[in-house]
């Protein structure tokens, strides 16, 4: 699944890179022997840090250059490959820059904070390739808008027909009437719409003359087709405003980090 999803995309490529890339940092970090030992300060520390800054600043550019990725697949999904493995390679190049010293002061608050980006990260990734294939519209199936106007259209249809079939399918089609699946995380409040009760609308027909049964099957077979469409929309639209909730939350520390990594760049260069 992984395999077939974007950290895996291309038999694994950024992940290699990447690890090539943070062994090679390793190496240079056991070799240099700098006076005064290893920090950010020495060149391989200043080094090691511009490349982690430019990193960071690459990865927070992400938020221009994605926007569907499955629709657009190949591209995106590769950036989205490297972003990750990118991001998960600088939890071991970030230390690297500093000589593994920590403590409670702003540098070390721009490397907490690109932690938490990350493992926000690592889990918005897992969603995504646990959830992305229930949306079918990213499979070529059919496309939440199609889905609204099937529902609209089959709404009215069903809207003629069960007045002239009687009260116990008036009431039958208004139980399962769909609420209004709206995009946004409003869906996430929404109650799944409810099944049509087969036995009873079975009953229904029943008790319908023979002359009026077609119209009444005719009605029975909208009512069912309104709810799988209406299950498949409200499934997808929960998964797409989960996603949304998580990169509200994934991008504001992003922010964050930018802004605590600005800081710590102007504090080792004036007040040191
Ligand atoms: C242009 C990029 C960067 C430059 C020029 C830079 C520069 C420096 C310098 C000169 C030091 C040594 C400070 C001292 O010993 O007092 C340092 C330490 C440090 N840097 Fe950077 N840095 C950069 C990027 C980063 C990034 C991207 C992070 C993490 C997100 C980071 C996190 C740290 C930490 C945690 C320390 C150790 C602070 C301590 O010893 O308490 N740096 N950096
Ligand atoms: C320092 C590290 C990181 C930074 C600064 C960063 C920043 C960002 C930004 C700014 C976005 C775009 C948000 C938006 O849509 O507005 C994003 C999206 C995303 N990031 Fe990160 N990220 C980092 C690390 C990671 C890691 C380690 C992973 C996964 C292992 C990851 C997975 C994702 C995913 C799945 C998206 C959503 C893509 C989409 O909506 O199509 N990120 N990241």
């Amino acid at each position: 699944m992984i395999q077939s999803g974007f950290l895996g995309h291309r038999n694994f490529l950024w992940l290699k890179v990447n690890a090539a890339l943070v062994l090679a940092m390793l190496a240079g970090y056991v070799v240099d022997q700098p006076i005064g030992g290893r920090n950010g300060g020495t060149w391989l520390g200043y080094a090691y840090g511009i490349f982690a800054a430019l990193a960071i600043v690459y990865l927070t550019w992400f938020a221009i250059r994605k926007r569907s990725y499955y629709s657009t697949a190949g591209t995106v999904k590769g950036w989205l490959s490297l972003h990750s493995w990118l991001g998960i390679a600088l939890i071991i190049v970030v230390p690297l820059h500093c000589g593994f010293s920590f403590g409670l002061n702003v540098h070390t608050l721009a490397f907490a904070l690109m932690v938490i980006v990350t493992l926000s990260g690592i889990w918005g990734a897992f969603a995504y390739v646990a959830l992305a294939p229930r949306i079918e519209s990213h499979r070529g199936g059919v496309k939440a808008n199609e889905l609204r106007e099937k529902i609209e259209r089959l709404s009215r249809e069903i809207g003629e027909l069960a007045p002239t079939c009687g009260e116990e399918f008036e009431r039958a089609q208004k139980s399962t009437k769909p609420g209004d699946y709206r995009n946004g995380v409003k869906i996430l409040f929404q109650s799944r719409p409810q099944e049509p009760d087969r036995a009873l609308l079975g009953r229904a027909l029943s008790s319908l003359p023979e002359a009026e049964r077609p119209r009444g099957e005719a009605l029975i077979a909208r009512i069912g087709e309104r709810y799988s469409a209406a299950s498949q929309l409200y499934d997808e639209s929960r998964v797409l405003a989960m996603l949304r909730v998580w990169i509200f939350i994934h991008a504001p520390l992003a922010a964050a980090l930018l802004a605590a990594l600005a800081a710590h760049i102007i504090a080792v260069f004036y007040f040191r």
